[in-house]
């Protein structure tokens, strides 16, 4: 039976078939993952490690679901951290592989990667195998934000939770776009330095020759950062060589985007309709008591003649009761009720 998908593919679990095979040629027994969100990718790896004969396995994410204790399997071990990185990672161990889907921005990232080279001995020593998401569109060039007020505030670009971004605008939507409905903020401009997270992992790389990247432009873009030194570096660059930097993949992924930003234009007017019909059964309603008031229905039928039973000829409901006044006459529709969305 075909596997249900969700309408916008985003987790990095959904290119498992990519990196997974890179931790195995890396012998990858340690992972480290940064945002986990409802812990689809924890539960990959747990189970990727338990396949090998075990592992250790560090989730890092404030709201991260861990894996319960009897779905572990053994020979894992597991450590949830739910704090925030970067500060959440000084304390911990190195590993021989990290997953980075954090917050999605310069700050946090070159932060990340900084960390993450310091736990290993420094920029001499062997840097490890170091996966990200989001180095595409739409955060490659533009900081996202979960909670801005936790950064410092050189940090944080002008931002908004509103608004939402197209591919090919620098700017930002104010009526629609591809947006994070309140969970994240977009920085108000792409482009330029010391925005987004492809420009982090470009800039962190500009100073250290020995480590190279890998993007692989589906589902908001894989960056693989492999260090030349280390003995794995041929055969990991080797699997991921044929995807990356691919215009085939390139172009399904913009795409996609493309595809899946009419389907929230298409959302937008269907919503935007209902609120019309909305309002204009409010306003029907309105006339329809003003019109029951009796100095008005006295008015009427003043100057109109009763109109025949079974409605009105203006083409209201024939079915509805019509409401009787004094003087004889009708008027013909809701019945009296008032019309409610
Ligand atoms: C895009 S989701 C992660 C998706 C997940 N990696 C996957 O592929 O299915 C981002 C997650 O990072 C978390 N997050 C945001 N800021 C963070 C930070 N500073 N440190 C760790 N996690 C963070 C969010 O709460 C959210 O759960």
């Amino acid at each position: 039976m075909t596997e249900r998908v969700p309408l916008l593919l985003h987790s990095l679990a959904d290119m498992r078939e990519l990196w997974l095979p890179l931790l195995g040629a890396a012998g990858v027994r340690s992972v480290t993952e940064v945002g986990a969100e409802t812990g689809v990718v924890t539960r990959l790896l747990a189970g990727w490690l338990g396949e090998r004969g075990g592992g250790r396995l560090v989730t890092v994410d404030p709201g991260a679901p861990g894996v319960p204790a009897d779905e572990l399997p053994s020979g894992v071990e597991l450590d949830v951290v739910r704090d925030y990185s970067p500060e959440a990672l000084r304390d911990l161990d190195g590993t021989d592989a990290w997953l980075l889907d954090g917050d999605h921005n310069y700050h946090v990232v070159t932060q990340e990667l900084s960390e993450i080279e310091r736990l290993h001995g420094g920029p001499e020593d062997l840097f490890p195998l170091v996966l990200m998401n989001d180095v595409a569109w739409p955060s490659g060039r533009r900081d996202q934000y979960y909670d801005p007020s936790r950064l410092p505030p050189e940090a944080v670009r002008p931002h908004t939770f509103a608004a939402g971004v197209r591919p090919g605008l620098a700017g930002v939507d104010t009526r629609g776009g591809f947006h994070g409905k309140g969970e994240f903020a977009v920085a108000l401009e792409e482009g330029g330095p010391r925005n987004g997270v492809l420009t982090a992992v470009e800039e962190f790389l500009a100073t250290r020759p020995h480590l190279e990247l890998s993007v692989v432009t589906s589902v908001f873009g894989l960056g693989v950062v492999i260090d030349g030194r280390q003995p794995w570096a041929a055969g990991v660059t080797g699997l991921i060589a044929p995807f990356a930097a691919s215009p085939f993949l390139e172009r399904l992924e913009a795409n996609r985007v493309e595809l899946y930003l009419r389907v929230l234009d298409l959302q937008d007017t269907v919503a935007a309709v209902e609120r019309e019909r909305i309002a204009v059964h409010a306003r029907l309603a309105a006339v329809r008591s003003a019109a029951r008031s009796e100095s008005l229905l006295a008015a009427i039928g003043a100057v109109q003649p009763p109109w025949p039973d079974g409605g009105d000829p203006d083409g209201a409901d024939p079915a509805a009761p019509a409401v009787r006044t004094e003087r004889g006459s009708h008027i013909a529709g809701s019945g009296g009720a008032a019309l409610t969305a």
